[in-house]
């Protein structure tokens, strides 16, 4: 795999035309486009198949959450649009993963194409302490812990991946197998701003702490000249996967 194919750029915009738009200077330079609940809401699945017809992969990030039969039926949708990943919630428990998993195995089964990446959705980054323990009543446990916990529910239950913030990587990445992917947002360059990010690394930290992808908006649709943002971090990418190997 490259190191640009590692990089999932987020279209965090409102229509169906500034997504092209990016797509299309940014299409040679990262290697999936995240449709989340913004563009999606106001676009609907006629984005993602223009971006596939433009030869984008793309992962449509809506964190299913639902009674196990209609977040099955969701994912056989999502298996039909030929989406590479998509979103599930953890939490929403191992009924539903199941469920989910094997709908869409059968549904790209029936089709006779590869089954989409089925990604659980950990803990959101913006879930502190508090609001786990006050609003979510999970008590006894750190964010960390829950988040890992959850991971190895979701790979139990058929999940392909999870969706985790990188300072979470290394530990998931230590109880789950090697096959299971980790997605992670939260990263910023040292060279790009902050922004609303709080607990951020670099995508070469992401790489080294065990990220097979990572999630990248403003760094690089905010930069000043994107494909040169989303080249620099290619080659983070590339010296991180390189002193992996060294070590
Ligand atoms: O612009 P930026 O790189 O911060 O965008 C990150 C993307 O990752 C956004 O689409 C955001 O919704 C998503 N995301 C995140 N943190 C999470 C989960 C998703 O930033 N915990």
């Amino acid at each position: 795999m490259q190191a640009k194919e590692r990089v999932i750029l987020a279209l965090d915009v409102n229509t169906e035309d500034e997504a092209i738009t990016l797509v299309k200077k940014l299409r040679e330079h990262v290697g999936l486009f995240k449709v989340g609940m913004q563009l999606y809401t106001a676009g609907g699945p006629q984005v993602v198949r223009r971006i596939q017809d433009l030869g984008g992969s793309v992962f449509v990030d809506l964190k299913f959450h639902d009674i196990p039969n209609t977040v099955a039926s969701a994912g056989r949708v999502m298996t039909r649009l030929r989406c590479a990943m998509f979103t599930t919630h953890a939490s929403g428990g191992t009924e539903m993963l199941r469920a989910l998993a094997q709908a869409v195995e059968d549904e790209a089964a029936n089709l006779g194409v590869k089954p989409p990446l089925v990604l659980a959705v950990t803990v959101l980054t913006s879930i502190d302490q508090r609001i786990l323990e006050e609003d979510l009543l999970i008590g006894g446990m750190t964010v960390k812990d829950v988040a890992v916990e959850w991971a190895c529910l979701a790979e139990a239950a058929g999940a392909g991946g999870v969706i985790c913030s990188p300072l979470e990587a290394e530990e998931i990445r230590a109880v789950c197998g090697p096959e299971f992917k980790l997605v992670t947002p939260g990263i910023r360059p040292r060279w790009a701003a902050k922004n609303d990010q709080k607990r951020i690394t670099t995508p070469g930290d992401a790489i080294k702490l065990g990220a097979d992808y990572i999630v990248v908006g403003r760094a690089i649709t905010g930069a000043d000249d994107p494909v040169s943002a989303a080249m620099r971090i290619a080659d983070e990418i590339e010296q991180a996967e390189g002193e992996l190997s060294v070590n």
